[in-house]
């Protein structure tokens, strides 16, 4: 499933070099899954044949015209160029005002910041201003960041006004300055979480030790290396927010010293005495003031039992219990399930791409949670 089935687009394309850029966000759009309608400005056919972008939408209508027209029920995306013709200005004028009279808020606005401040309904609308970046001197947005900014617009949010902190990714702790203690944990599922808490509308600080993993659009990112640097994050944090998700694989102990030249190899074996590390979650939850304390189980063996234990002896809200150390599913796997438990009563979420989990796993998130803050 595309990251945007069933969803209908309503894509505004004015004149400038930008608009080079159309086909490659159409075409984009369509292999995400959505329908996409396009209205060109009277200057964008300068830069764009019609014929070309009516073979795009596989001859659905693609409007030239004076008079743009807002599509009831679809997503809007309307491209500014910065150097927009004369003859477009009026035509983005009537999109803008267009969207002000309806009262649209589902708007992406394409747009480098200078023609944000030229059209002042592009700050009061939609999600945001993307752009500034440059191909071979043309302006350029990212892609990506538009299809979640859709997909965002496009879903219920169900976690507006909230502040999400997330920990992801394994804790690697150094023993010498090449040799560390880690673990299997890819960070696929907590940079998942974080996306998805995100698309629900939330304000996300995720906080991640070393993955290869780009950080999710629009979510803040902080990168760390130990369990220690993590808790100094997430201390630095907490007061600030509504709901802990402590997803990372954080390292249960470290070596109790580091060196800091490499350890020759000598004799027949070597020592590592290994200390306990702290345990974020736990620190967290036992708090004056705690947020909503979601953890993660990663379990070989007897989950239910282990994961309700650790529920009830972190003091957590919910907790997600995953089987780890399989072929399928777990760590490395792009596909997972979990069985959530909170007090009195459990959740399973079967088996499907850590996408779509960590979507569901937001909306059980979000329900205890105006349960429990509605009393
Ligand atoms: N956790 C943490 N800090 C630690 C260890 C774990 O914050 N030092 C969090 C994890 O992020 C997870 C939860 O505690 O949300 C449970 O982690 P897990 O590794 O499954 O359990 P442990 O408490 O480490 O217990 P054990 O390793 O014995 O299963």
């Amino acid at each position: 499933m595309g990251r945007l089935s069933n969803q209908k687009v309503n894509y505004f394309v004015s004149g400038g070099p930008a608009a080079y850029q159309c086909v490659e966000i159409i075409a984009t759009l369509q292999a995400e899954g959505a329908e996409v309608d396009v209205q060109m400005a009277p200057g964008a056919e300068q830069w764009i044949p019609r014929a070309f972008i009516k073979q795009l939408l596989l001859g659905a209508a693609s409007l030239v015209s004076t008079q743009p027209m807002l599509m009831v029920g679809a997503l809007t995306v309307v491209q500014i160029d910065h150097e927009l013709p004369e003859v477009d200005i009026a035509w983005v004028s009537a999109i803008a005002s267009n969207i002000e009279s309806a009262g649209v808020q589902q708007v992406i606005w394409l747009a480098g910041t200078a023609a944000a401040s030229r059209f002042p309904v592009v700050e009061r609308t939609g999600e945001w201003v993307v752009s500034d970046q440059s191909y071979s001197g043309l302006p350029r947005v990212d892609i990506d960041s538009v299809v979640a900014g859709l997909e965002k617009l496009s879903q219920p949010p169900l976690l507006a006004g909230k502040r999400v902190m997330v920990t992801a990714g394994p804790t690697l702790e150094d023993i010498d300055p090449v040799r560390f203690i880690g673990n299997r944990s890819s960070g696929k599922m907590g940079f998942a979480v974080a996306a998805a808490a995100w698309r629900a509308g939330a304000e996300v600080e995720l906080i991640a030790g070393p993955v290869a993993l780009p950080a999710p659009f629009g979510v803040n990112t902080t990168r760390v290396r130990s369990a220690r640097d993590m808790l100094a994050a997430v201390e630095s944090m907490v007061d600030q927010t509504d709901i802990y998700i402590s997803v990372a694989a954080v390292a249960d102990y470290r070596p109790d010293m580091q060196v800091d030249q490499k350890i020759k190899k000598a004799g027949a074996g070597l020592d590592l005495h290994l200390v306990p590390n702290p345990d974020l979650l736990r620190i967290v939850a036992a708090a004056a003031n705690p947020p909503f304390c979601v953890g993660f189980a990663a379990e070989t063996q007897q989950i239910e039992r282990y994961a309700q234990g650790k529920l009830v002896d972190k003091g957590l809200q919910m907790i997600a219990a995953n089987q780890v150390g399989r072929d399928n599913g777990g760590f490395e796997s792009d596909n997972n399930s979990l069985h959530l438990f909170w007090p009195g009563a459990d959740q399973r979420l079967p088996s499907t791409s850590k996408r779509e989990l960590a979507y569901q796993l937001i909306e059980v998130i979000a329900r205890r949670y105006s349960m429990g803050s509605t009393g």
